[in-house]
Parts: C-alpha cells; structure tokens; sequence
C-alpha cells in the first residue's frame, strides 16, 4: 500500500486499495473476480443476481423450471458457494462484498444469506435501502454501503438510518452519465444532468454531513461511473472522494467471470454504439448495441403501446416491479433475466450487455487484475505487444 500516492480506503477499521470493484450481474461478478480483487487488497464485490447460471447442478435443477420457489433456493446456494469461494480465494486479504439490487424481489433472502455465508459487506444499488439496518441487525461487523448519484438520495438514507443509530461504512457515489447497467436517474434525459458531477456532488455530501453534525471523513465517499485514468483517479481523490469504483474496466479483466465474448463485445464497442434505454426495472440503463438490443429499441414503441400485465415470462419473478410483466408502459419491455443470461454465456446476437460510456483503460486488451489496480494508483501501463497488448512486451 506504502508504494500508491493515495491514502488507504478505511472500512469497518480495515485498511484497503482505494480501488473498488463494482458488483455486475448477471454472474460478471462472481467469486472468480471479486476473489482476485480482494487478494490484492481491495474490494472485491460478488453480483447476486441469480448466480445459479454457474453451478451446472443447480441449473440441471431449476434450467426448465417455473417453480420459483426452487430457482430462489438454488439462487441462496450458489450465493453461499461464490462467497465462500471467494473469501477462500482472497485468504484474508481485502473484503468480500456481496451487491444486491433493491428492485429484485429476493432482495432480503439475499442481504440475510450474503451475512450467513461471511460476506464482509453488503452493497445495495437499484433503489433506496432504507430497510438495510433492520436486515443486517444481527450481524453488526457486515460492511453496509448504499449506492446513490446525488446527495438527495444520501440526506433520505442518512436521516432515515441515523434514528436506528446505523451510518453507512460508504457510500457510493455512481454517475448516471457514465456508469454501467441501471442508472440512478429518474428517466433519460435525466441521465446527463450536470448536476451528478462528481465535485458538485461530493461538495453537496460534505455540506449535508455538517449540517448534519458528522466529520467530513466519517463516511468514506467512493467515485464510480467512466473511472478510467490515473489521473482522474488523482482528481477524484483531490476533491475528497476515499475511493474509487470502476465496473466495465474489471468486467474486461482477465480473471472477470464473463465469458471471453462477452469481453469482447464490452472492449470493441464503439462510443456510438453504446446506448442509454429504459430497462424493465423502471431505471435508465445503458448497454452495448448489439443485434437483440437494436431489434428491441426498433420494436419498441409497438410494445409499450401494447404493454399489459401478464405472467413473468419465465415464472421466476425476479424484480418487485417488472415493465414486461406488470404492463408498465414507460419501463422497458424485455425480459432482463433472459437477456443478461444470453450474455453471460457469450451469445453476441440475444444477449444484454452492459457497459460505461467510457473508454477503457487498456483499450481491447484484456488484462489482470493486478494491472489494473497498479495503473490506475500508479499511472504506470503495463506494457502492451504491437497486437493491442493481448501479451505483455516483455515475453
Ligand atoms: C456488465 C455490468 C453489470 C453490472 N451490474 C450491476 C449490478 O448488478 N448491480 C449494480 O449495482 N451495478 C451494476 N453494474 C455497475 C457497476 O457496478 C459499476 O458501478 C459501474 O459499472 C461503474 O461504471 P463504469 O462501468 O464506467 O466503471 C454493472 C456494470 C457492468 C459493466
Ligand atoms: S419477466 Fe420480469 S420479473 Fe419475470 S424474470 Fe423477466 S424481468 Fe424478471
């Protein structure tokens, strides 16, 4: 740690890397990855989101099934098995986190199974989690951090969970502009508003924290959305933020639990193929557009004209509240929980598939994990073979 020019990331009094890595569903972020991270020193976080997709036994199981009950216990399987995986994997160092989205409907199955099975930290996004004391409330060493875009959502959490004597261990502060997947924004043309950039919101925070009566270092703040340089890794930690969080740039690493196509599509989209829409969550979204994204985006005013309730298409329910399934016209009209299947198992033309607005730090490379984390404290690039780097020169 003595050799980065910036000061540790403090949590639950340990002392980590100031490089976060983002949780990314559906099975992007697995033990594979968040266990790499976190033997680095960092943190490390593991997506929940229906990680049965990786344990062959379990989906031989639930694959054809609609009986919801056994794909959510399945689910609560291979979520203990990633994080035992992972804590095995990163043998002490660093910390576990495990990210669940508020809008999915198993969202406190998941947050009592991840403190079950060890996780160091709960990460919630998608919503706000005013509930996640009570939840967590027999479990006081886990980690909570919110995931929030402006200091209106951070002032809603803070006073909500200041009354049941809880602040959070972090906060992540995510920039609809440029992040990955969901958005905290409340529609499209919220997406842009300069009023999430990060200094303007990170100002916000540290006001709302006086005025609340909290130190200024209380509550570590942690960055994400388009992190993709050492130097603005460096600006970031100027204007006060304790850390950073980067997703694409780790989805794309060589230890990212993604199939290689997947990788690929993330490294070789170009800035105008990536597109912002409305996902069935009822948030933005943005993501590559890939053959079943375009088709759909065409399609789409003729299915939310005819948007009505009707069954999950595939009897799993995963959200709370779904667009396709509840008839909700001005949220999207696709099934996530199959699209984000599709990409996972690397299929170009079906799959959803995530990704930032910005460029990436290695360009297509695909590189470890322990490149990017020293590039992005350091300035130092791994250097690259004249094939965009896919070996170092060195070899
Ligand atoms: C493929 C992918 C899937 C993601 N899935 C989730 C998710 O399930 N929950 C979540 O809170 N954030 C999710 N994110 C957002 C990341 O955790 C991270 O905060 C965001 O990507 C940061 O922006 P960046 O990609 O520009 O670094 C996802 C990002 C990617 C690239
Ligand atoms: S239809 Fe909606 S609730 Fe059902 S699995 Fe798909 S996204 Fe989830």
């Amino acid at each position: 740690m003595s050799n980065f020019p910036f000061p540790a990331l403090k949590i639950k009094g340990k002392s980590l890397l100031p490089v976060v890595q983002g949780g990314m569903g559906v099975g992007i972020s697995a033990h594979r990855l968040a266990g790499t991270v976190a033997l680095q020193g960092a943190l490390g976080t593991i997506s929940s989101v229906d990680l049965r997709r990786h344990h062959a036994d379990l989906m031989a199981q639930t694959d054809r099934s609609r009986d919801k009950e056994k794909i959510n216990h399945a689910n609560l399987i291979a979520l203990d098995r990633e994080i035992k995986a992972a804590k095995a994997m990163a043998d002490g160092k660093g910390m576990i986190a495990v990210n669940i989205m508020r809008a999915v409907a198993e969202y406190p199955a998941y947050v009592r199974q991840a403190c079950e099975s060890g996780a160091d930290a709960i990460v919630v996004g998608a919503g706000l989690p005013m509930d996640l004391p009570e939840l967590t409330a027999e479990f006081p060493d886990v980690a909570l951090i919110p995931i929030l875009s402006d200091a209106r959502g951070i002032a809603l959490i803070l006073k909500k969970w200041m009354r049941r004597n809880r602040l959070p261990d972090a906060i992540v502060i995510e920039n609809p502009q440029f992040a990955a997947g969901h958005l905290g924004a409340a529609n499209l043309d919220e997406v842009s508003n300069p009023r999430f950039a990060f200094e303007q919101v990170l100002n916000e925070v540290f006001s709302l924290f006086e005025s609340l009566g909290l130190e200024r270092d209380r509550i570590p703040l942690i960055a994400a959305g388009g992190v993709h340089t050492h130097e603005q890794v460096k600006a970031l930690m100027e204007m006060g933020a304790s850390g950073v969080q980067l997703g694409t740039p780790f989805a794309v690493s060589a230890e990212g639990d993604a199939h290689p196509e997947f990788k690929k599509v993330l490294t070789h989209a170009k800035k105008e193929d990536i597109v912002t829409f409305m996902s069935v969550a009822g948030l933005p979204a943005r993501a590559v557009r890939t053959p079943w994204l375009s088709t759909y985006l065409e399609k789409l005013e003729k299915l939310q004209r005819n948007a009505k309730p009707k069954r999950c298409t595939v009897g799993f329910d995963c959200l709370t509240q779904c667009g396709l399934r509840d008839g909700i016209a001005k949220a999207g009209q696709f099934c996530i929980d199959t699209q984000l299947a599709f990409a996972l198992k690397g299929d170009v033309k079906r799959g959803l598939f995530f990704r930032g607005s910005e460029p990436l730090p290695f360009g297509s490379a695909i590189r470890p994990v322990a490149d990017l984390i020293d590039y992005l404290l350091t300035g130092i690039r791994p250097q690259f073979s004249a094939d965009e780097g896919l070996v170092p020169a060195s070899t």
